[in-house]
């Protein structure tokens, strides 16, 4: 069976960087482009990072294009360097890249890619949505054109990690997430409910780095400040690994639990904005517009992580 060809749009960040590698790692992905975002960290870092990151997996093949700095319409949140460190990538230290990004805003090259080969490109969004819901609103034609869309976001019966209510990637741009929530491409939602059971250990990554390389090394070092952050604040031993569950959309399917429901986002500026809930009990009488995953085998799916970067080293 052929690769699923996917571009990733990312705001690395700890947990994007892993996203990028386990891509790497499977043969079940062919990672034909990488879009960035200001999100965990500003876009001149998180832009330097994917070129880093593509550069320290001998992926500089692989296009890198820049995209928006600022939020649609909300003020930029709180800095993500508590959570991945002042570089965006914890410890982990890599080469400034050689590389460039590709002379093209990422609204205009997702645009591009998309309407070159319709229903032949999987978006993956993990991060806040705001090249998308650009890229949407200056040539509606590539919600059609789309494969499929999977989005790391929102929380449905769980609390959120950034307000008590609201998950990072929807709450830095709530409004970017009512456009794509409502635009009628196939979107498999992947939030919270489901990532909060991928930890990630420190027995995990012991036990990746018993063979010593540079990508076992690069899980360690990138993941220290996460752990130590998930320690302080969640009371728990590991971190979780919620962009990489995305991948497991392709990889390992029938390790999630998704149910087709209508999900909306909180847009009204108070203390629930950013709010992701779904219409379980279908009062809105409006059409499903994603299917959620509500449930997964977290282990199983960590287990395969480590596999699939013990194979990338
Ligand atoms: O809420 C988790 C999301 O926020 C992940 O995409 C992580 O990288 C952060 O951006
Ligand atoms: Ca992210």
């Amino acid at each position: 069976m052929s690769p699923t060809r996917i571009i990733i749009d990312t705001d690395p960040g700890v947990d994007d960087a892993l996203t990028i590698l386990l891509a790497l790692a499977s043969p079940e992905i062919l990672l034909e482009a990488l879009t960035t975002v200001c999100g965990n960290i500003g876009i001149d870092k998180t832009t330097r990072n994917a070129l880093a990151m593509l550069e320290f997996a001998n992926a500089s093949h692989i296009p890198v294009a820049r995209g928006c700095s600022l939020p649609l319409v909300t003020a930029p949140g709180k800095s993500g360097e508590a959570v991945h460190g002042a570089s965006g990538l914890g410890k982990a230290v890599l080469p400034e890249p050689k590389s460039k990004p590709v002379n093209q805003h990422a609204i205009d090259f997702l645009i591009e890619r998309i309407l070159a080969e319709p229903r032949q490109i999987t978006l993956f969004t993990i991060g806040p949505m705001t090249n998308l819901a650009l890229a949407i609103r200056k040539e509606p034609r590539i919600a059609q054109a789309l494969k499929g869309l999977v989005i790391m976001g929102g929380a449905i019966r769980s609390g959120g990690n950034i307000t008590p209510q609201a998950e990072f990637n929807v709450h830095a741009d709530p409004h970017a997430a009512h456009i794509v929530f409502h635009s009628g491409i196939p979107i498999t939602l992947i939030p919270l409910d489901v990532t909060y059971k991928c930890l990630l250990t420190t027995a995990d990554v012991d036990r990746l780095n018993r063979i010593a390389s540079p990508v076992a090394r690069f899980v360690r070092d990138s993941t220290a400040v996460y752990m130590d952050f998930y320690k302080k604040y969640e009371g728990f031993d590991g971190c979780a690994l919620h962009d990489p569950l995305t991948l497991a959309t392709i990889i390992a399917p029938e390790l999630l639990t998704l149910e087709e429901h209508h999900v909306d986002v909180d847009i009204s500026g108070g203390i629930s904005n950013g709010k992701t809930f779904a219409d379980f009990m279908k009062v809105s009488k409006k059409p499903t517009n994603m299917k959620v995953a509500l449930d997964v085998r977290g282990r199983d799916f960590i287990e395969l992580f480590i596999e699939r970067m013990e194979k990338l080293a």
